[in-house]
């Protein structure tokens, strides 16, 4: 599955240090199928060469708004005609100002003045002192009181020995961006929370019960979710894997901690989507030194005490939010889930068979309600959550 198939993007090069990471990122737009044409103003040419984008993006790239190459030298009006969208990365300083003010002195310039409705996206890349110039912020405020989508900066060191806000955002993550920009914004503004991963439930320092879950399924939902435009936080038991980008994480391994962040922030959050896999018991005697091998050879006694149903707890709360709950099961999947979304109050619950996605990429759910089951074709992870993320847009009150 192809992100960015079909798209047809302008990339604007400007002057930074940042430009020699754009070229790892188109690299990476061009293997999800985006067709890229590169335009550089002559600052960036100072920084990397217009023969090292050419190669990575396949197509010729634009410098000069007197372009012989164009039957009808007309380069400004023909790269945006068709573009689903115009990126500047690295944006400096300079071309943002002119941007805000719509200069058009060179290509760049005049194709962003000239896009019509061609969305345009601005990754800045400066110093922190340019950052936080009083002229800078202004020009932020007016591009994007204008509708113009300013991703990052970040924070860090800087090429030139400082530290703070104004560096790019890494190649990585202006993909993630840009991939996101084409997901429809179907839950904007919303506030929501969402659990992952396995609890580990301590025996003694060095060892732990734990649930068979990668999390994979509900790092997927959480990116869906951001990528739909939500605000989200995420609640992450032990994991290997890395926080989505623009995702919130609380990373836990108990699940009473996870229960209690969870508590901390259910009374302000819209919707709560319970995935983690968590552990329903915990060990009560669990030993503060390990316990060592006996010569009888006895394996110690553990004892055990329920952890407390997050789901269901959050479910209960007078004014909760909207709760989506998960059944991984192994047996019997529409009596047990739909036993499950009755038993702990939910309105939504998804269902699957634990050992057809246990640690895999490719998922089949089934969603049951009050009107009963739709279960969606087995597709990637990515592609369920988004699916997911669309019905509980669709289902849950505004
Ligand atoms: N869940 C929870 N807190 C728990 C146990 C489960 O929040 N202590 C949530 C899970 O995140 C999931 C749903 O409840 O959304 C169902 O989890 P599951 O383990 O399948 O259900 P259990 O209630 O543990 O039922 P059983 O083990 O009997 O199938």
């Amino acid at each position: 599955m192809l992100e960015l198939a079909n798209k047809r993007i302008v990339l604007g090069l400007t002057g930074g240090i940042a430009c020699y990471k754009v070229a790892e990122f188109v690299r990476r737009a061009t293997e999800q199928g985006a067709v890229i044409d590169v335009v550089m103003t002559e600052a960036a040419t100072h920084f990397i060469t217009p023969v090292t984008m050419q190669a990575l993006s396949g197509r010729p790239v634009y410098l000069d708004p007197w372009d012989a190459r164009e039957p009808n030298n007309m380069a400004h009006i023909n790269l945006t005609r068709g573009a689903d969208a115009i990126l500047i990365a690295p944006a400096s300083t300079d071309f943002m100002a002119k941007l805000a003010h719509g200069l058009a002195d060179d290509l760049l310039s005049t194709l962003c003045v000239a896009r019509g409705n061609c969305p345009l996206l601005v990754t800045p890349a400066m110093n922190r002192e340019m950052w936080l110039n009083a002229a800078t912020q202004r020009n932020v405020a007016l591009l994007r009181g204008d509708g113009v989508q300013i991703l990052g900066p970040a924070e860090g060191e800087q090429a030139c020995g400082e530290t703070g806000s104004g560096r790019m955002i890494e190649p990585d993550q202006i993909l993630a961006e840009l991939i996101a920009f084409f997901q429809p914004k179907v839950l904007a503004g919303r506030r929501v929370l969402i659990t992952a991963g396995p609890t580990s439930e301590r025996i003694d320092p060095v060892r732990v019960i734990t649930n068979r879950s990668s999390g994979k399924t509900g790092y997927a939902i959480a990116r869906a979710a951001r990528e739909a435009g939500a605000d989200v936080l995420l609640v992450s038991g032990p994991t290997a894997l890395p926080c989505p980008w623009g995702v919130t994480r609380i990373q836990v391994e108990s699940a009473m901690q996870m229960h209690d962040a969870v508590m901390q922030h259910a009374a302000a959050s819209d919707i709560f989507i319970s995935v983690a896999a968590v552990a329903d018991w915990h060990v009560t005697n669990a030993g503060d030194q390990k316990f060592k091998k006996t010569e009888s050879g006895d394996a110690p006694q553990l004892e055990f005490a329920p952890n407390p149903d997050i789901l269901a707890t959050v479910a209960a709360m007078p004014n909760g939010p909207w709760c989506v709950g998960f059944a991984a099961e192994t047996e019997n999947l529409d009596e047990h889930a739909q036993a499950k979304r009755r038993r702990k109050g939910v309105p939504l619950l998804v269902g699957n068979l634990a050992q057809d996605v246990m640690d895999a990429d490719v998922t089949e759910i089934v969603l049951y309600d009050e009107r009963g089951r739709n279960a969606l074709s087995p597709q990637p992870k990515l592609q369920a959550a988004r699916a997911l993320i669309a019905a509980i847009a669709q289902r849950s009150p505004r």
